[in-house]
Formats: structure tokens, C-alpha cells, sequence
């Protein structure tokens, strides 16, 4: 399936609202970037991360339909990228595919990310793309507290 990166519209706002909303999927990556809770806020926080020079942030779009997004940015650890695919897209391969295209578009090395281990789906990503483990700690102020983050890298 072809997934093509392109920068984020005022078009996606909806679609990417309801997707980062997703109770379950925020669970599954508690640390993220974009965390309001009002459309409003929510909007200008984009409008925010748009105007970041440092940040490359996409909707990933199949066929014209709006069905994940991703950046990379400069993070605790360095430069480093993270990702969310709707759930009704989850399981064909376009997480896999969305991040071998934003690594070819963004040459910073290296770069990071951070994984809950129990998130096997993001795991499974992230290593069929090259990443190896850094290093794990217990995430801390996390809906699963006992959770391992870890935090892999590419170089
Ligand atoms: C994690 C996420 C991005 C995965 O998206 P996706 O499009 O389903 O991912 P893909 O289909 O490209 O790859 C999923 C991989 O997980 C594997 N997988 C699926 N379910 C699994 C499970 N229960 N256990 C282990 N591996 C599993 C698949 O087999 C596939 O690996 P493969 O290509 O080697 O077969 C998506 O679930 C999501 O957006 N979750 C919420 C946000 C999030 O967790 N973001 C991650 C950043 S921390």
C-alpha cells in the first residue's frame, strides 16, 4: 500500500483529533507530544508545531484518505521521531511503511524513539526499520506505571 508523507492541512484536523482522542491508543504511547484535551487547544498546538522550523510533522495519506501521522523533532534523548496510525488502519503495514519514508526524508543520525514494552505493535515497527534498544526505565507518570519505556535508537 502506498502511503504517502505530505505536511499537515487544516483538512486532517478532524480526522487527527478523533485518532490521538483514541483512549486505547493513548494508553499505548502515554508520552505524547500532543496532549490537549479541547479542539481549540488542540489546533493551536499544531499551528505550533507547523511553525517549528526543528520539526517534521505529516499526515500520512493513502488514497487520499488521512490515516496516521509522524514527525521527527528534537527531543530529551536527540532528535527523534514518533508516530500514530488510526485504528481502523492498524495491522497493514503503514506504520512500517510511513517510517522508512520519514527516515529517508529526515537524515538526522541518531535518532530515537520511545516505546512502552507493552506495545509490541510499535516494538515490531521500530526494529523492522532498523532500531536497536538504548536503554529502559520505568515510565514514570504513565497510565501503566509499571511499564518499561524503552528507548531505541538508529544510527
Ligand atoms: C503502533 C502503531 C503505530 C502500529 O501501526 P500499524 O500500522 O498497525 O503497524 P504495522 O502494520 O506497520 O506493523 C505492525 C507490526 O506489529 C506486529 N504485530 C501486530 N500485533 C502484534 C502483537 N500483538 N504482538 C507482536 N507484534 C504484533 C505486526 O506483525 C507488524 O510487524 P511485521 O511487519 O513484522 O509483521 C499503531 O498501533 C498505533 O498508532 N498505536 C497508537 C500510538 C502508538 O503506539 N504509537 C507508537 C509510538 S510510541
Amino acid at each position: 500500500m502506498a502511503v504517502v508523507l505530505r505536511p499537515v492541512q487544516g483538512t486532517d484536523m478532524d480526522a487527527m483529533f478523533g485518532m490521538l482522542s483514541d483512549p486505547d491508543s493513548r494508553q499505548m504511547a502515554p508520552f505524547v507530544i500532543i496532549d490537549t484535551d479541547t479542539r481549540a487547544e488542540f489546533e493551536a498546538h499544531i499551528e505550533k508545531l507547523k511553525a517549528d522550523p526543528s520539526i517534521k510533522l505529516y499526515s500520512m495519506m493513502v488514497a487520499g484518505h488521512f490515516v496516521g501521522a509522524i514527525m521527527t523533532f528534537d527531543g530529551p534523548a536527540g532528535r527523534e521521531v514518533f508516530y500514530w496510525i488510526r485504528r481502523i488502519a492498524w495491522g497493514r503495514g503503514l506504520a512500517t511503511e510511513a517510517m522508512a519514508r520519514i527516515l529517508s526524508l529526515d537524515h538526522s543520525r541518531p535518532i530515537h524513539a520511545h516505546v512502552l514494552s507493552t506495545n509490541p505493535r510499535a516494538l515490531a515497527v521500530l526494529e523492522n526499520c532498523g532500531f536497536v534498544e538504548l536503554s529502559r526505565r520505568d515510565a514514570v507518570e504513565t497510565p501503566a506505571p509499571d511499564d518499561d519505556d524503552i528507548l531505541l535508537v538508529k544510527n
